[in-house]
């Protein structure tokens, strides 16, 4: 049988055009997503004339500072969950010593990488609190009320990079070269995905918190 893992053509697309290309989409595809939505608040009489930017920068420091709303005082074990999940999604990847090693042969420039072990730490938890997620939105019945399938879809694209990378590093499961092509398609396709699915909200979330912020501020309240 033909055996696609030792042709090197599968290896060479997702370390080069599909990297390119993933790359391409996201910037793309969030430049549109974020211009579609300005475009259409500037289509509204009652958006872009109320936008404060005191009460914008107020209410984003209030929701990126763990406890400092009382939404994320009043959920504490889901906020310090969310919080890791976020801080060791975004900086495991961009300060990974692979992923630099990656940059550096292809563009000759690096930047500061974090110790390996820290690395497979934050992968790990990274998975773990998948896991949790994933089971709090299966088991935890008003969780459950307000779950769509595209929760899970997104859970899982974000859920698969790391769990292929970190068995890729250790070289466990499948053989390396196999999991490190299966890891490089997956990353490839949460970055495709973060505009067109709800993984979006990482722009998304700032322009809520600023249209929030300011509605709020109007009627002298704030939203958090
Ligand atoms: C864009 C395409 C990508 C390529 C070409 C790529 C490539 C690689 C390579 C070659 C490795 C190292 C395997 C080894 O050490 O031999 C790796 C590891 C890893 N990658 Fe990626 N990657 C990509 C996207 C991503 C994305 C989007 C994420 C997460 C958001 C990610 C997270 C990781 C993690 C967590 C590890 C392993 C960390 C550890 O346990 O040490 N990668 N990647
Ligand atoms: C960097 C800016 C980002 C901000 C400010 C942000 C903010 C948030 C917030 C406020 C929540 C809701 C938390 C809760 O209900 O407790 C959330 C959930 C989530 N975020 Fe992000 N996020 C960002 C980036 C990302 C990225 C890049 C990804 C993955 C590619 C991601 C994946 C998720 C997932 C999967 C959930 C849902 C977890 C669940 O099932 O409950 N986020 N995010």
């Amino acid at each position: 049988m033909y055996d696609f893992i030792k042709d090197p053509t599968l290896y060479n697309l997702a370390r080069g055009p599909l990297v390119w290309i993933a790359f391409i989409v996201f910037i793309g595809g969030s430049i549109y997503k974020i211009r579609e939505l300005v475009l259409l608040a500037k289509g509204e009489r009652v958006v872009l004339p109320f936008i404060d930017l005191k009460a914008t920068l107020r209410s984003l420091l209030h929701w990126l500072i763990p406890f400092a709303s009382r939404n994320w005082r009043n959920r504490w074990p889901i906020t310090i969950l969310t919080f890791l999940f976020h801080i060791c999604l975004v900086f495991t990847p961009i300060l990974l010593l692979s992923h630099n090693i990656l940059v550096y042969e292809s563009w000759g420039i690096t930047w500061w990488t974090l110790p390996e072990g820290l690395a497979d730490i934050m992968t790990f938890v990274v998975v773990i609190t998948c896991i949790i997620f994933f089971l709090r939105r299966f088991l935890a019945p008003e969780v459950k009320f307000v779950t769509f399938s595209s929760d899970y879809l997104i859970l899982a694209i974000s859920f698969f990079p790391f769990l292929t990378g970190f068995l890729a590093y250790h070289q466990l499961l499948l053989p390396y070269k196999t999991m490190v092509i299966l890891h490089m398609l997956f990353g490839e396709i949460m970055l495709i995905a973060i505009p067109f699915t709800r993984l979006g909200h990482m722009f998304y979330f700032f322009l809520t918190r600023s249209f929030m912020g300011s509605q709020f501020a109007l009627w002298h309240s704030r939203d958090w």
